[in-house]
């Protein structure tokens, strides 16, 4: 892919999503940054190195499928086209069955499954356009179980499913589709402060340098699952 294309990133003002953000503004992609809160999204944008105005913060909670479709209205309005999505807007809950609420269940769900469904349903028609790109964000929580992780683990394990689902349907034509499953990655995740101990973890910069690889790579070739993981994670005694 080449530069001045354009890029929306769900969940772009904290962690993954502001990491790759600021790896692919760098290598000269324009990007537009969702969030809940238009104010998150603005104070992304501030802290980002480089052309501020190659950066489109936007509101839009992935849950509602009329956000969406006015992010990727705004994405058109002020660029004129779309080739890269990143569903990456996700959250972690974690409790045993017994006290996980319904209403968690729910958040969890309708962000990191139904969110995701929800903005490639607004992208699709213009990523189609611009024989693009859809880039999931899932996880190792996709093919590992873990206690806790019912909410978590049913969100993720489905994000495989979509995925591969989803680039089955979009391959002939010429919409390319991967998921990219990372372990630790140090970000606010679970109301995580990233402090010097999260060395060890892959960074939200190395995610943004993955996304960059799939981006340039070439046409004929899409590693569709990519897993990936910390390199040495502290041995648990
Ligand atoms: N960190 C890890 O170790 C790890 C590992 C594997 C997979 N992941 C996945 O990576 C993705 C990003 O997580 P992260 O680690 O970067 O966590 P994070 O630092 O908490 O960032 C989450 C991002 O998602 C946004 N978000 C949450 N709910 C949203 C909604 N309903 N609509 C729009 N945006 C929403 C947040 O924005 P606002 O709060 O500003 O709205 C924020 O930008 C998630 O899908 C997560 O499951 C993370």
């Amino acid at each position: 892919m080449d530069k001045g294309k354009v890029v929306y990133i769900t969940g772009g003002s904290k962690g993954i999503g502001k990491g790759i953000a600021q790896y692919l503004l760098q290598k000269g992609y324009r990007v537009a940054i969702g969030a809940r809160q238009l104010n998150s999204a603005k104070q992304a944008a501030k802290d980002m190195q480089g052309d501020q105005s190659q950066i489109l913060p936007l509101q839009s909670d992935v849950r509602n499928p009329e956000n969406e479709k006015e992010a990727v209205a705004g994405i058109m309005d002020k660029w004129g086209r779309l080739d890269v999505l990143i569903a990456n807007a996700g959250i972690g809950i974690f409790a045993p069955i017994e006290e996980l609420t319904y209403d968690q269940w729910n958040q969890t769900i309708d962000t990191n499954l139904t969110g995701v469904f929800n903005s490639v349903k607004a992208c699709v028609e213009e990523i189609k356009k611009t024989k693009g790109y859809i880039i999931t964000i899932g996880s190792l929580a996709g093919i590992n179980f873990s206690p806790k992780s019912t909410a978590y683990n049913a969100s993720k394990f489905a994000i495989v499913g979509f995925s591969q689902a989803l680039m089955l349907d979009l391959r002939q034509q010429d919409v390319k589709v991967s998921t990219i499953m990372p372990g630790s990655v140090t970000s606010h995740f679970n109301n995580h402060e990233p402090s010097a101990e999260d060395g060890w973890k892959i960074q939200p910069e190395d995610m943004g340098e993955i996304v960059y690889d799939l981006l340039m790579m070439n046409p004929r070739t899409l590693p569709s699952k990519i897993e990936v993981r910390p390199t040495k994670p502290p041995v648990k005694k």
